[in-house]
């Protein structure tokens, strides 16, 4: 791989043992996937935030890591934490948890990280241009950067995303280069397939994902006025959980789509009941006991919906509408937190149904209209699930 003079000082420790140990990281992942150089990157974002996800170990290096030094080179955003930051006590988080969880706050923002706790940075304030190479490393941000805005990252794990931050570039293989952003799958929706709401593409993705694993899929047939930033963000997030698709193209839709080659692709073709059966095969239990929407974090189109949908209402079980703090702050200035808790819901901030403790909370069964928070509840959480659109969720708690 070539280096420039400078890479090479910072790999011989010139600039010091923090750049060092992240720029050897680097290097090492372009050694071993066959990168030509180091590309520079527009932002970056890290997971690998919640304490429930990194214990004392990750702490402990964070920690280590911050007190060396560490800062950013670039924009740098974080996934969500284990529990909203500010409004933790009063929604139930243990406090020995929220200590921690804010030891490992206060190492990255001592990094220089804007604390933004989000999966949609791309709604909060870091939104990457059409082409601009980038390191993100939470999978449904990875799938919404490169097939809907077509900009260009691998699926970056935790360390390494973090690495490219200190660094401010990252090894050009994978999906920074032409050739393997090429579809490998088609998908074609039947005509019958009316796809309605996110939990709808939440359930296409799910379904999808199990099927293709790792490709690249082409899909044809999904209408236009169907696919919005919220669905599309939904279907990414699913097959990004139920497979690891880091990527698709839909036909007229994407940016990069109608330049692909598809000829001669091995096709998958989706049947209306392949929708129902994935509504059906990742619902484990019968009334949650939670109700917790907003995997990926909810657009401010999102939880205005979810306001109308509550209003008048007096639910009779907790109801949680997770977004990032951004998005709530204009929620509660226009009134739409105010419906939501008048209706006995809560906007929360920073975190999701996944990265919370909430197995610790004494929750047992989840309500979700998500396919990736579906997809991960039971293993994560130890959850059953209760997998539907927002409607039924909303009956299921009057
Ligand atoms: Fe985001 Fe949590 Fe879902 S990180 S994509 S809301 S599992």
């Amino acid at each position: 791989m070539h280096l420039t003079s400078d890479e090479e000082k910072m790999l011989a420790g010139e600039h010091g043992p923090v750049l060092e140990r992240s720029f050897r990281l680097l290097v090492r992942l372009g050694e071993i996937y066959g990168a030509d150089k180091m590309i520079p990157i527009g932002s970056v974002q890290v997971a690998g935030v919640s304490y429930k996800s990194i214990g004392d170990i990750g702490l402990e290096f964070l920690e280590d890591y911050a007190s060396q030094g560490a800062k950013v080179k670039v924009l740098t955003f974080l996934n969500p934490a284990g529990m909203d930051l500010e409004n933790w006590s009063a929604l139930g988080f243990p406090k020995e948890f929220a200590e921690k969880q804010l030891k490992i706050i206060d190492a990255f923002r001592s990094m220089g990280i804007i604390i933004s706790a989000t999966c949609t940075p791309y709604l909060a304030g870091n939104l990457p241009r059409f082409g601009e190479h980038i390191a993100w490393s939470e999978s449904s941000a990875v799938s919404f950067a490169n097939s809907v805005i077509g900009a260009r990252t691998n699926r970056e794990g935790g360390p390494s995303a973090l690495a490219a931050a200190i660094c401010g570039v990252s090894a050009n293989y994978g999906l920074h280069q032409n050739e393997a952003r090429k579809p490998n799958i088609k998908i074609e929706i039947d005509e019958k397939l009316d796809l309605r709401s996110g939990s709808d593409f939440g359930a296409l993705g799910y379904y999808v994902g199990k099927q293709v694993k790792n490709k690249i899929p082409f899909f044809s047939g999904i209408k236009t006025e169907a696919a919005t930033t919220s669905t599309l963000k939904a279907l990414g997030a699913a097959m990004a959980a139920s497979g690891a698709v880091a990527l698709y193209h839909i036909r007229d839709i994407t940016p990069e789509a109608n330049n692909m080659p598809v000829e001669g692709l091995e096709t998958l073709h989706v049947e209306p009941e392949a929708i129902e059966e994935t509504y059906a095969k990742l619902t484990t239990g019968e009334v949650p006991d939670i109700v917790i929407v907003g995997c990926p974090h909810s657009s401010l189109l999102e939880v205005e919906k979810i306001a109308n949908a509550l209003a008048g209402k007096s639910l009779k079980r907790p109801f949680w509408v997770c977004t990032s703090r951004v998005i709530k702050h204009t929620a509660d200035d226009m009134g739409f937190t105010g419906i939501i808790e008048k209706a006995g819901g809560m906007v929360v901030a920073d975190t999701c149904m996944v990265v919370a403790p909430i197995e610790d909370m004494g929750y047992r069964i989840t309500g979700v209209n998500s396919g990736k928070a579906a997809n991960y509840l039971p293993g994560f959480c130890k959850q059953d699930v209760v997998f539907a659109r927002l409607e039924d969720l909303i009956s299921k708690c009057i």
